[in-house]
């Protein structure tokens, strides 16, 4: 979205049912009067949605949520979908992903297990039915830092010369759960999470099934071009990802206490940055996706 779009946003907030402000000229916005643990009826989903799809990631601010809470949310937008890491799946509800820097004594560790999560990625990608949204939810920060970065896929495409995105739409991209565990040198994946999520292939443009949009579709779960070349593919993929993930299509988000944040996988990719005292400090969140459509 354009910088002038989100200020026009902002300037007929009274069309919204909630309190929304914008949280930069780019893309996101915090919503400051929803309690998210009271039911959520149709209209006032269907708002949340419209605020998702406008400005990409939405900070529902001062929350408290129990994964029970967090999961019925999470269902009033489609079907929630469990984590291929079988070490990801909470007990009792499954669909609720921790997010964690904690041992196995529940202590804070600078070893990271979800080391993928510190990569550029879009959210399940490596399968058919990529997910729409993802929502995490801040169960204990450290004191600074923890934050996380969104990166426009709109925008970033936007931004190309009419050739070279000419060139690109016809190409159709490798995602594969194996691959993207070995490029972030993560614990490789088993043989039960690759029957789960073979490799899938995506269009390298999508276009958003809401709003019309076109991305480029990228991240780190990308393998490589289909009828390509391996390494000639990797390489264009690496480089559309650092042309993507430049500072101005890039969004941080500083956690506060109480934050839920949604965001949309259709045209971003994130990461965690690792700027606070891992060793020292816990930062627990809880993730819930939402099931998308086949990337068109
Ligand atoms: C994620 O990649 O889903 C989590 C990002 C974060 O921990 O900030």
């Amino acid at each position: 979205m354009a910088m002038t779009d989100v200020a026009a946003a902002g300037e007929h907030r009274g069309a919204w049912p909630f309190d929304i402000r914008p949280l930069s000229g780019l893309m996101a916005a915090e919503i400051l009067d929803l309690d998210l643990a009271q039911p959520v009826g149709d209209a006032m989903r269907d708002s949340i949605l419209a605020a998702l799809n406008r400005y990409k990631v939405l900070a529902f601010r001062n929350q408290t949520l129990t994964a029970a809470a967090q999961a019925a949310f999470t269902r009033r937008f489609g079907e929630l979908e469990p984590h291929v890491n079988r070490d990801f799946r909470s007990e009792g509800i499954p669909e609720v992903h921790p997010v964690n820097n904690l041992d196995e004594n529940k202590r804070p560790s600078r070893g990271i297990k979800n080391i993928g999560n510190y990569a550029w990625h879009t959210d399940k990608s490596y399968m058919a039915r990529p997910s729409l949204a993802t929502l995490l939810y801040a169960v204990q920060l450290p004191p600074a830092g923890g934050d996380t970065e969104f990166a426009d896929l709109q925008a970033a495409y936007d931004a190309l010369p009419e050739e070279r995105k000419r060139s690109l739409e016809p190409l159709r991209v490798v995602h594969s759960w194996e691959r993207s565990r070995q490029k972030s040198g993560s614990k490789l994946a088993t043989e039960d999470e690759k029957r789960d999520a073979p490799p899938v292939v995506h269009p390298l443009v999508r276009t958003h099934p809401a709003t019309g949009r076109k991305g480029i579709y990228i991240g780190n779960h990308t393998s490589h071009v289909e009828g390509w070349p391996v390494e000639k593919g990797e390489a264009l993929l690496a480089d559309l990802l650092d042309f993507a993930t430049q500072e101005r299509f890039v969004y941080r988000h500083q956690w506060r206490s109480g934050d839920m944040v949604m965001w949309d996988n259709r045209c971003l990719v994130h990461r965690a940055i690792a700027n606070f005292e891992m060793a020292k400090h816990a930062r627990v969140l809880n993730r819930t996706v939402v099931r998308g459509d086949v990337p068109v």
